[in-house]
């Protein structure tokens, strides 16, 4: 059954209280609510309130036995009056609760996850986001296993109960829907801190985790502190509770959560050290704490009216994450990141079977919508909002915007209304990017009339038909355009933001003496795929000289996929442009390492593939594999000289992350040219490392090199970590990721390990997401690959369906393979249509990938 935005009704009955009485028990918690109801406006239906899984033990309208009736799992109360007491009574097991939805139980914690239709599966309730009430929360549990007892907002009461027993009594100023309702029990250990906000409050900080991970929580905590100044200095943005408390859980099926003063985390975002933790991890938890935190604005105080407007807070607090961890450390390399996730995850999303917009136009499970194009495409949007207003006309837009909706759930349509009051700027078509789907395409040319000195850049735009959507309008792309001197190598004129909002237009540029050389769409300023006209050697020089250091390193990248495709389509493929444009990135004086070690990462095989008419796995393999060796033979001093630089574990600057990422880059190409040598250097690397991005850099290239060293190295690394199990994802994931022709016989077998668990969504995706994305691997000609995923995402729906579906896309790219492996891919996913008991989760990713 779906359900469409067009649909979007009030609800019919409010909900401004809710009071909550828990019993904690894995086995059997007792639930108690109480919801103070109002009728929304004229009318006489009944109230209804969902469910998930849950028995009506007592329901009661204003204190007296009530009369019910069940719609499917919908609680329906005829109620008379215009507003009520409602009280309902149900016994939940949060130990039998493994899709890890609702009150669950993690390593011996119980915690909860509601967003987006968690909290039904407690306690019958509107649960939709436009339904906003107080919360006031009582627990009560055996206080050896659950000394800590946390909920949402300010812990008001607390006491000793019976026996063993004791309570606490949260109570949440803030209204909020009931996807934001969280609560934690269990023994943890806090590291506390505090922060002073911008007026003076003073705020207690806590991170709560296992005792002896306390030393691992001192980066989340330096990161929120820096987000908290981040969104005062930056948005105007103050924290608004005495509390805020982040816990870290082992089982999770996303990131983390953003619930009022109370973020649930996937422990893999909060735990870190320089022996477990590599640089990349640092990263990815300063930017989810930042996010979550960023949520309580975007999210918590102005939330959703309905779920289609999810971007409405994803895509706006990813925008803010990226650009809070752009000032951290550097933009360029930050924006290089955002750029290559975008393209390896939304982009193909955008050109296959699930294709959406950013506001989806309806689901049939709304958690099959937290997607790249929501998320990242929609990040992509807010970006370019502030690219056309300008900075301060954005944040202007920004304060409207909280201003105006402080306390409300509203719409993407409101976010943009409130940038268009607050600059005077007309957003109208700008709108298509929230409605229309699929990548725009542009094309690129420009001509130079040395005579006039004039030059005049054509352009025209493309917007590709997607499942449901066809014919659609241009839409406004703004692109940071530069010409560069190609003698001189200087900016001929100043950067120029050009809106390209028709089909076709041309521009003109005056005062243009040499050849220009063009810089288009530069840091990435319109998601669009480009296709620019490029004269020889143009490519390589800018390369050399544009001062843009995101279009430098296209240029550099855009040369390699060059080499590849042709590469890969068993053309000749001379590498040395690209060897000579390696070259002088790698001498370069003027780039530092971090930019250095981005630019010099060839293109993955998924990406290459994505730039091809139809996708044959082994012939970009090959192609790929012959380029590197090429760089690799001719680069290797310079490589091996990169190679040797150290950068202590301990030193986290960006300086020192830098060194260490050029450091196994170049290690990378080096093996391939000379594998022998790799071997030892890799080995050399791994034994004298003295951190975690080091060690797993070389472990990552022996694994591909394979032989002995390779077997001894995974083993020692399994040895000596093997009781910690976030680093224990991280032996599996290399091994899946393993660039080998036996790779699938090595995951077939690490499915039967006795520490792999479907249970553990972490350790699941460890090893069954990155084998997928190993494409090289996953697209075996035999179809073994194809059949391995496909029995692991139906062993794990039957525990998980959120896991399941979210490895259904996949195979659902068949279309673009060659057509044997095509067909193989499309049996499996009828294999998983046709299966009994399927989620509906499941089966909306399968059946919509068959269509
Ligand atoms: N709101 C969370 C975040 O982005 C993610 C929640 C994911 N929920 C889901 N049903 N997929 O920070
Ligand atoms: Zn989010």
């Amino acid at each position: 059954v779906a359900i469409y935005r067009q649909d979007y009704r009030p609800p019919d009955w409010l909900v401004p209280n809710v009071s909550l009485d828990f019993e904690l028990d894995p086995e059997r918690t007792r639930v108690r609510s109480k919801l103070r109801v109002t009728r929304n406006g004229d009318h006489d239906r009944p109230l209804r309130l969902a469910g998930n899984g849950l028995r009506p033990l007592a329901v009661k309208v204003d204190g007296s036995e009530a009369r019910w009736t069940l719609d499917g799992e919908t609680l329906v109360i005829e109620l008379t009056g215009i507003e009520a007491t409602i009280e309902t009574e149900v016994e939940i097991a949060p130990s039998a609760n493994s899709k890890l939805m609702g009150l669950y139980a993690s390593g011996g914690l119980l915690c909860t996850q509601c967003e987006s239709e968690g909290f039904r599966r407690i306690a019958f309730h509107p649960d939709r986001p436009d339904v906003l009430s107080r919360y006031s929360v009582r627990m009560s549990a055996d206080k050896s296993r659950f000394p800590i007892l946390l909920a949402n907002g300010n812990l008001v009461a607390s006491g000793a109960g019976e026996g063993n027993g004791h309570w606490a009594e949260w109570d949440d100023p803030f209204p909020k829907p009931s996807y934001l309702f969280a609560m934690v029990a269990g023994d943890l250990s806090a590291n506390r801190d505090r922060f002073t906000t911008m007026s003076g409050r003073e705020v207690d900080l806590a991170i709560w985790v296992r005792e002896k991970d306390l030393p691992k929580t001192r980066h989340a905590m330096e990161s929120l502190k820096a987000a908290m100044r981040w969104d005062e200095e930056v948005y105007g943005r103050e924290y608004d509770l005495d509390l805020f408390n982040i816990v870290a859980v082992d089982d999770f099926n996303f990131g983390a959560m953003e619930n009022k003063g109370l973020n649930i985390f996937n422990s893999r975002y909060v735990l870190a050290d320089e022996d477990t933790a590599t640089d990349a991890d640092f990263d990815n938890i300063a930017g989810v704490v930042a996010h979550e935190y960023f949520h309580n604005w975007s999210g918590d105080r102005v939330t959703c009216r309905d779920w289609f407007q999810l971007s409405l807070k994803e895509g706006f607090t990813v925008f803010r994450d990226q650009s809070f961890s752009g000032d951290m450390g550097s933009k360029a390399v930050k924006r290089i990141d955002d750029v290559r996730l975008l393209r390896a995850a939304q982009f193909p999303e955008d050109s296959g079977p699930l294709a959406h917009p950013v506001r989806p136009e309806s689901y049939i499970e709304i958690t099959n919508f937290y997607t790249a194009t929501v998320y990242n495409k929609g990040a992509e949007v807010i970006r370019m909002m502030r690219t056309i207003l300008g900075d301060e006309a954005f944040r202007k837009g920004s304060d409207l915007y909280f201003e105006r909706h402080d306390g409300q759930a509203v719409t993407c349509e409101d976010f943009v209304t409130a940038m268009e009051d607050a600059s005077g700027i007309d957003l109208g078509q700008f709108r298509l990017w929230y409605s229309q789907a699929g990548t725009p395409t542009v094309e690129a040319r420009i001509d130079h009339d040395a005579a006039s000195g004039q030059a005049t850049l054509h352009l025209s735009q493309a917007v590709p038909d997607t499942p449901g959507q066809t014919g659609k309008a241009p839409m406004v792309l703004p692109l940071k355009t530069a010409l560069i001197g190609a003698d001189s190598g200087e900016a001929l004129r100043e950067e120029r933001l050009i809106l390209l909002d028709r089909e076709e237009a041309t521009f003109t540029f005056d005062g243009i003496g040499e050849t220009p050389l063009l810089s288009i769409n530069r840091d990435f300023s319109a998601p669009v795929l480009l296709n620019a006209d490029r004269r020889p050697g143009e490519l390589e020089r800018l390369a050399e000289v544009d001062a843009n250091p995101f279009a430098r390193y296209e240029a550099l990248q855009e040369l390699m996929y060059r080499a590849l495709i042709a590469g890969a389509r068993g053309e000749d493929a001379d590498p040395a442009p690209v060897i000579a444009a390696m070259r002088g990135t790698l001498q370069s004086n003027a780039l530092d390492p971090a930019f250095k070690g981005e630019a010099l990462s060839m293109p993955t095989e998924g990406l290459i593939g994505d730039r091809m008419d139809l996708v044959d796995p082994e012939a970009i393999h090959a192609s790929r594999d012959a380029l590197r060796q090429a760089v690799g033979k001719a680069l290797a001093d310079d490589l091996a000289r990169a190679q040797e630089q150290h950068a202590s574990g301990d030193d986290l600057s960006p300086g020192a992350k830098g060194i260490r990422r050029l450091k196994s880059v170049s290690l990378g190409l080096l093996a391939a040219g000379d594998p022998a040598r790799g071997a030892a250097l890799a080995k050399a690397q791994y034994d004298a490392a003295d951190n975690m991005t080091d060690r797993q850099g070389a472990l990552a290239i022996l694994a591909s090199l394979g032989g002995p060293e390779r077997d001894a190295a995974f083993a020692g690394f399994h040895e000596r970590y093997k009781e910690d199990s976030l680093v224990l994802d991280k032996w599996f994931a290399l091994q899946a990721a393993a660039q080998r022709a036996d790779t699938i016989d090595v995951v077939e077998e690490l499915a039967r390990h006795p520490q792999f668990s479907a249970r553990n969504p972490n350790r699941w995706r460890a090893l069954v997401s990155h084998f997928a994305a190993n494409q090289w691997a996953f697209h075996h000609a035999s179809g073994r690959g194809y059949r391995f995923v496909t029995d692991m995402i139906l062993e794990v729906d039957r525990i998980n369906p959120q896991v399941a579906a979210r490895q259904v896309p996949s195979l659902g790219r068949w279309k673009r393979f060659e057509p044997n492996r095509a067909a193989l891919m499309r049996a499996e996913l009828e294999r998983i249509a046709a299966t009994p008991g399927l989620s509906k989760d499941v089966f909306e990713q399968a059946s919509k990938s068959l269509a």
